[in-house]
């Protein structure tokens, strides 16, 4: 077993630990209280080769591992879960869900824009009626022979508004339950697709957040991934990886809240100490940083396990439960160590604090990832 990083992870690492410091760190507030999307950040990160970090160079990305990948995200949601976000749907929905099931000009057309940056990409299962209880789509894909009419509602979309590609879940045959779904490849001006107002919202401001409407959208046969009736299985498949990358977002939100803390606990003086030399404080940080750290390592358990080709369904389930708890907790306790700074925004653990919830909730509420590691460890 080694618990060591690689001299390129390592890199890696320290690459984007200095853009989230030189690029992200001076506007991430005005961001988050402007609801502003990072435009030029991600063009960056694209240059960078982080918005496909794990395809293969053929395809435009930078041919890098998963461990590579928590690890950047990390770093990048340490100081701004907004931007780390996009560049999660990007990388581990989007860009893996068509390297690994996509055709070759699938990959051709949409996977070399989309891992190099030039475009982004929006993942769409959400509607208003199903969200966690996935199999329930409303949305349909009518066969038409040589192509799909599309109608539906999605909702809650990451990158709804930004992206250029969106991967749509839809039901084409009700009849046959989940193995009637299909997962179809939409581009943003095809006739009928509408993009409804941005979502305003508690915390990843910065990220932008719609509605979609279909309305008799004409999709190509050959824009479906995989087999006829293969959607659920692909929204299922995508979200498992897409898991440990919020793991990590997640585990960088509370990684950023704890050094915030830490560094303010030895600066700030209460009763002629500093505070971190109070047990009520010292014992707050030795729980946080405890917590991280197996955070971490259920990241990178999950991630290694998907560069080995091993079934991580659990194990990225696991990651994710655990870390948005972590982040949850940790940035509430960060706050409440700043005491009143804590409570205004230029203290950046508030902004923290809010960034965490989601984390809990999209690509599988806890509740759900619970359903998914029992049944895992009951059958
Ligand atoms: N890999 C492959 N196949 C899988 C799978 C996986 N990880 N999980 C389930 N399946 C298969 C099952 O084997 C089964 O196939 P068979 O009938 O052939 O055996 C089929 O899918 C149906 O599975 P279940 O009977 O387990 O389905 P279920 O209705 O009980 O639901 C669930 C299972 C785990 C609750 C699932 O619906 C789920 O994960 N829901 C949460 C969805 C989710 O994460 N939503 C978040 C929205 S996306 C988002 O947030 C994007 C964004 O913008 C950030």
């Amino acid at each position: 077993m080694e618990f060591t990083l690689t001299e390129e992870h390592k890199m890696i690492r320290d690459a984007a630990r200095d853009f989230a410091q030189t690029e992200l760190l001076s506007g991430v507030i005005d961001r988050d209280e402007n609801q502003t999307f990072p435009n030029e950040q991600i063009k960056k990160l694209g240059q960078l080769g982080f918005m496909g970090m794990m395809v293969d160079p053929k395809y435009g990305g930078a041919g890098m591992d998963t461990v590579s990948y928590v690890l950047a995200m990390e770093e990048i949601s340490k100081v701004d879960a907004s931007t780390s976000v996009v560049m999660s749907v990007n990388n581990s929905l989007v860009c893996w869900g068509i390297e690994t099931f996509g055709t070759e000009e699938q990959k051709e057309k949409y996977l070399k824009p989309l891992a190099s940056g030039e475009i982004i990409g929006a993942f769409c299962l959400s509607e208003p009626e199903a969200g966690s209880d996935a199999t329930s789509q409303k949305t349909t894909a009518k066969d038409m022979g040589d192509h799909y009419l599309l109608n539906g509602t999605k909702n809650w979309i990451t990158n709804g508004g930004t992206a250029s590609v969106y991967l749509v879940i839809a039901q084409t045959d009700v009849e046959k339950g989940h193995k009637g779904i299909n997962a179809l490849i939409i581009e943003k001006d095809m006739d009928g697709f509408q993009i409804g107002p941005k979502e305003n919202k508690l915390g990843i401001r910065g990220s932008d957040t719609h509605s979609l409407m279909f309305t008799d959208v004409k999709v190509p046969k050959e824009n479906r991934i995989g087999e006829d009736g293969f959607g659920f299985k692909f929204a299922m498949k995508t979200l498992s990886g897409g898991r440990i990358g919020i793991a990590a977002q997640a585990l960088g939100i509370a990684s950023g809240a704890y050094e915030l803390a830490l560094q303010y606990s030895k600066e700030r003086k209460a009763f002629a100490k500093p505070i971190s030399k109070h047990q009520a404080i010292s014992f707050k940080l030795a729980d946080m940083v405890t917590e991280i750290d197996a955070a971490r390592l259920l990241c990178f358990r999950a991630a290694w396990m998907k560069d080995n080709g091993l079934n991580y369904d659990k194990e990225a389930a696991m990651a994710k439960v655990f870390a948005s708890e972590t982040a949850m907790k940790t940035t509430t306790e960060a706050v409440q160590i700043h005491g009143g700074y804590g409570f205004v925004k230029e203290y950046h653990v508030e902004r923290l604090m809010r960034d965490a919830k989601i984390t809990q909730i999209y690509e599988g509420t806890s509740e759900i990832l619970r359903v998914v590691i029992s049944r895992s460890v009951l059958k």
